[in-house]
């Protein structure tokens, strides 16, 4: 599909592009050219800055994954530009968008921050990192309905990454280790491949091997367990056998 990636160079979305490229997506980069500018040279790129994202109107694509928005202006100007031009809205948001930090198991549906009155919407600081996240996904589903998907990280590691990086030191290179102050006290992280999977996944191929087939059951098919099939295939194989070519 035609994929709009916003950032895309630098953590995360490194790995999403990556990812992106390696599933065979037709991937369009959209970023100021200052991180990284040598990665992916094949890459169909738009430059520019999120205060001014105009170069997106000359485009349409299927999928934008919006790695880079931490302001709401930003946000909102990239949602009104492109509202029309793509099919889907995948925003890169994070677990900082809950209003507590001291309640375990929160789902989704948890109480979210509220924005501070009189806060900037277009200057970043660390305060607002959280109530900005909250106000770009509610906008963005005001603009996009259900053709936008926020997705709320904890920890990203793993290569391009700095969280977990003074472990990863100390442990590659040697030296001192900084520990948690209460050892039980857990930490939430995702390796940056597989959220980049998760990103970049179209779903355009989840129905094929689950149909329904609660007619012919009833109708008295009976299936064999999964491992008989593979071993007794294997076997067959072994057995000096050789499958026919496709079509069949
Ligand atoms: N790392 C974590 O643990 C974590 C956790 C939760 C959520 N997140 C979220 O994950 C997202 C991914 O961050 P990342 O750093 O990994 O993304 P990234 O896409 O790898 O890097 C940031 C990209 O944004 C571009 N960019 C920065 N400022 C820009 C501007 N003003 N206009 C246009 N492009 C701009 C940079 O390129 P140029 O400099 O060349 O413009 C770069 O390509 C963020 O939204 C973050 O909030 C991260």
């Amino acid at each position: 599909m035609k994929l709009l990636v916003l950032g895309g160079t630098k953590n995360l979305g490194r790995h999403v592009v990556e990812t992106a490229l390696a599933a065979g997506h037709d991937v369009t980069l959209f970023n100021r050219g200052r991180t990284n500018p040598e990665l992916f040279p094949g890459v169909h790129r738009l430059t520019g800055d999120r205060a001014a994202p105009d170069v997106l109107a000359g485009g349409e694509w299927d999928g934008v994954i919006d790695l880079s928005g931490f302001l709401v202006r930003d946000v909102s100007l990239s949602a009104a530009v492109l509202r029309d031009r793509c099919a889907h809205y995948t925003y890169m948001s994070s677990i900082a968008v809950y209003a507590s930090k001291t309640h375990r198991g929160m789902t989704e549906s948890a109480p979210l921050l509220p924005w501070p009155a009189g806060a900037p919407e277009d200057e970043f600081t660390m305060d607002l990192y959280g109530p900005s996240k909250v106000r770009c996904e509610s906008l963005l589903s005001a603009t996009f309905g259900d053709r936008t998907a926020a997705v709320r990280s904890g920890f990203v590691v793993g290569s391009y990454n700095p969280d977990f990086g003074n472990w990863g030191w100390a442990l590659a290179h040697g030296g001192s280790m900084e520990c948690a102050a209460r050892p039980e006290q857990p930490v939430q992280y995702i390796d940056a491949r597989d959220l980049a999977n998760f990103l970049p996944h179209d779903g355009s191929n989840d129905g094929t091997f689950q149909l329904d087939n609660s007619r012919a059951l009833a109708a008295g098919l009976r299936l064999r367990p999964g491992v008989e099939v593979a071993r007794d295939y294997i076997a067959w194989l072994r057995a000096g056998n050789i499958p026919p070519e496709p079509p069949h």
